[in-house]
């Protein structure tokens, strides 16, 4: 059966989007809808009424927490933090009690020195603190990709490394929100397929002093339990988004996340049919990313041109409510 908003997944809740749509909906899709506006602004007023309560995952990217002005939307550092922390009753408010929140902040550089910013750190922490949020668990996504940066301290002055990850924080109302590492299982390592076939295995103490149980290591659980590094390359050249940027000449997102990261983190905490919320979508991988797995999504950006972009992801966008 085609999962659309009039006929949800199997079993699961009715569709969040049933009745009037909300002021400023850019387009629309089978499974969600992308709103153009500033998400505090939005999600302060009633016309997002209708969510209160109802988003299983908010799973975004919040504007870079530069410390120089930017480009739009991007504070400098004690105001970004106050800006960020601000975010927290407001997402809370379309949480369900057992809801998820997942932000990804990239590391920032001081400026002119080859030295890190504790910015984005101190940002997670006020926003976890301050809003009474469990840290549930971090995350570090690690890009082989990535160009080498910052250039001067790297490339030219050869005095470090690249920098190459960025920091996701797993937070909820509550130490047992809704997830599942079933969902996100990966395919057993070729020395465990052998263990798994052979059956053989010389239990006994780790040098942790840490027994494993022949029984429960020897059995096939469908795949390998990942660690909370995940690699996933940010190389996607030819994918139908940055194909359809090309032919309608508009400017790709200049920081998209790979959806395999997105897809990764709705599945954990989501299942088919749950809501998922990214209040800062940018190019809305979570959007795209959701509408793959079979979830609702909601997703807010603030600039047209992105808006016009994140079209290209969608096959079915629906203009007309
Ligand atoms: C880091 S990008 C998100 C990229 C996105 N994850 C993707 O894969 O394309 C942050 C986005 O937040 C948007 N933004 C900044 N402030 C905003 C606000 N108050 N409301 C909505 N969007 C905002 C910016 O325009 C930018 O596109």
């Amino acid at each position: 059966m085609v999962t659309t908003l009039e006929s949800p997944p199997n079993g699961t809740q009715s569709s969040p989007f049933i009745g009037r749509p909300p002021v400023c909906v850019a387009y629309r899709t089978p499974m969600g809808r992308m709103l153009h506006g500033l998400s505090d602004e939005l999600l302060r007023s009633d016309c997002l009424e209708r969510y209160r309560g109802r988003v299983d995952l908010v799973f975004t990217s919040p504007p870079f927490p530069l410390n120089r002005k930017k480009k739009y939307g991007n504070l400098t550092g004690e105001e970004y933090m106050e800006w960020l922390s601000s975010y927290g009753p407001l997402l809370k408010s379309v949480l369900k009690p057992t809801g998820s929140i997942v932000m990804e902040l990239g590391n920032a550089w001081e400026q002119g020195s080859p030295v890190m910013s504790t910015l984005p750190v101190r940002s997670l922490l006020k926003f976890q603190t301050d809003n009474g949020l469990h840290l549930c668990q971090e995350f570090v996504w690690h890009n082989p990709a990535k160009l080498p940066s910052p250039a001067q301290w790297v490339n030219v002055e050869r005095i470090r490394l690249k920098d190459s990850f960025t920091k996701l924080w797993w937070m909820s109302p509550t130490p047992k929100p809704k997830a599942d590492n079933r969902r996100v299982l990966k395919e057993y390592s070729t020395a465990m397929k052998q263990l798994l076939a052979t059956q053989t295995y010389n239990a006994g103490r780790r040098p942790s002093e840490h027994k494993i149980g022949e029984d429960s290591f020897l059995s096939d659980n469908g795949g390998a339990i990942p660690g909370s590094v995940l690699t996933f390359a940010n190389t996607q050249a030819n994918d139908p988004y940055q194909e359809y940027c090309r032919n309608t000449g508009i400017e790709p997102h200049p920081a998209r996340m790979p959806s395999a990261l997105a897809e990764f983190f709705i599945r954990l905490l989501t299942e088919p049919g749950d809501l998922v919320l990214d209040p800062f979508a940018g190019s809305n991988t979570t959007g795209a990313a959701s509408e793959a797995q079979g979830r609702y999504w909601l997703s807010i950006e603030a600039e047209s041109k992105y808006i016009e972009g994140s079209r290209g992801r969608f096959p079915a966008i629906i203009e007309q409510e």
